[in-house]
């Protein structure tokens, strides 16, 4: 008699939800402080607006905001969460973790939590490292948080950045997968070659704060763009290539490729190399822009709620990022 290999515990996203802060900005209204145009950021991102954050407004309220929504939507407790992540590069401050703020603000009595820095690769890699306490058997119930208030750290005189980053975030829970479905493989790598081309250059131990480097404008985002734009071409593609192959599929096996959103022309030069249609590339970009490491819920989110996603289909999160950080996940939506 065949004998079958029983199946692996894994785990799945069984709740989603986002907050986007309230305030909008056009391009129209960043063409009135910075040499720029509607047309201009339009061509060459597809980014139409993004959300900015009112004063007070932090990572940790964003990310709270977000998990509350979430808890609500799955009838939850602040008893109920075992385990928090937070995937964040503009944390509240350089410590105590955002997560620790979190924890407070919402009184998750039972819940222990960090903080993960892997910029725009950041929620998926939080994903990675919050299924592995699930799979274990370790923790029932972990919430993986992708937030960035990306306003604190975008060099407002800067065009070249300005325009493409806004704030937002987004949690997802994770509980153990029903049999064939959740997370499946994953496929990261990190390249610290990049260190140069996209960073804050200053504020670590390496350029401690001085009045030389806030007179310097070294606290802000830095970004060598037309480099980024093309390692972000080739590696999405080939990530997502990579990872469908030693699973046995092909591109045109997936419902759905959610990527990390930061210019529709790498979304659409992606596609083409993958041979999918464009449709099949989740874009959230013209309304929010690049929120980092929140890019992912936030587009994921849409695409369930547009019914893009459905139950038993099979999805590719992928991201490109500062470091470099690279990485795609494969999971069958539950
Ligand atoms: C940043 C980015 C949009 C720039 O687009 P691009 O087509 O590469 O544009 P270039 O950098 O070649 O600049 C072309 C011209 O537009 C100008 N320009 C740059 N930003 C501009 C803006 N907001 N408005 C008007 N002109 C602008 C440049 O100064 C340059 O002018 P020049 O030809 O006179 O020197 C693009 O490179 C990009 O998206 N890179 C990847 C970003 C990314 O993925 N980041 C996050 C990764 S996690």
């Amino acid at each position: 008699m065949p004998t079958t290999t029983p199946e692996p515990p894994r785990a799945a996203i069984t709740g989603l939800a986002t907050y986007v802060p309230a305030r909008v900005v056009t391009n129209a209204d960043l063409a009135r402080t910075l040499d720029t145009s509607d047309e201009w950021i339009v061509t060459r991102t597809g980014i139409r607006e993004r959300r900015a954050g009112a004063p007070g407004e932090t990572t940790a309220t964003m990310g709270g905001a977000a998990l509350r929504r979430l808890l609500a939507a799955r009838q939850l407790g602040p008893d109920d969460l075992e385990a928090l992540i937070v995937a964040t590069v503009t944390p509240d401050m350089v410590f105590p973790a955002t997560a620790c703020l979190i924890q407070d603000d919402l009184g998750l009595r039972n819940t222990w939590g960090f903080d993960l820095s892997a910029a725009c690769s950041g929620f998926l890699y939080a994903l990675t490292a919050g299924a592995q306490l699930v799979v274990s058997g370790a923790h029932r119930r972990v919430v993986v948080i992708g937030a960035d208030l990306m306003s604190a750290i975008i060099d407002p005189l800067d065009r070249t950045t300005a325009v493409l980053f806004g704030d937002g975030a987004g949690a997802v829970l994770l509980e153990r997968a029903e049999p064939g479905h959740g997370l499946l493989d994953f496929f990261h790598r990190v390249d610290g070659s990049g260190r140069h081309d996209l960073h804050m250059p200053a504020g670590g131990s390496l350029r401690p704060a001085s009045a030389e480097t806030v007179a310097g404008r070294q606290h802000f985002l830095r970004q060598n763009g037309r480099v980024v734009f093309k390692f972000a071409v080739t590696q999405m593609a080939e990530c997502v290539e990579t990872l469908l192959s030693r699973n046995g599929l092909s591109p045109a096996d997936v419902a759905m490729v959610v990527p990390h959103q930061a210019n529709q022309r790498i979304l659409d030069a992606t596609a083409d190399r993958l041979g999918l249609p464009h449709d099949r590339m989740a874009t959230v970009l013209a309304r929010y822009g690049n929120t980092t490491a929140a890019t992912l819920p936030l587009a994921l989110e849409d695409a369930v709620l547009a019914g893009r996603i459905r139950r038993g289909d099979l999805v590719v999160l992928v991201a490109v990022g500062a470091g470099f950080t690279v990485g795609a996940t494969l999971l069958r939506w539950q």
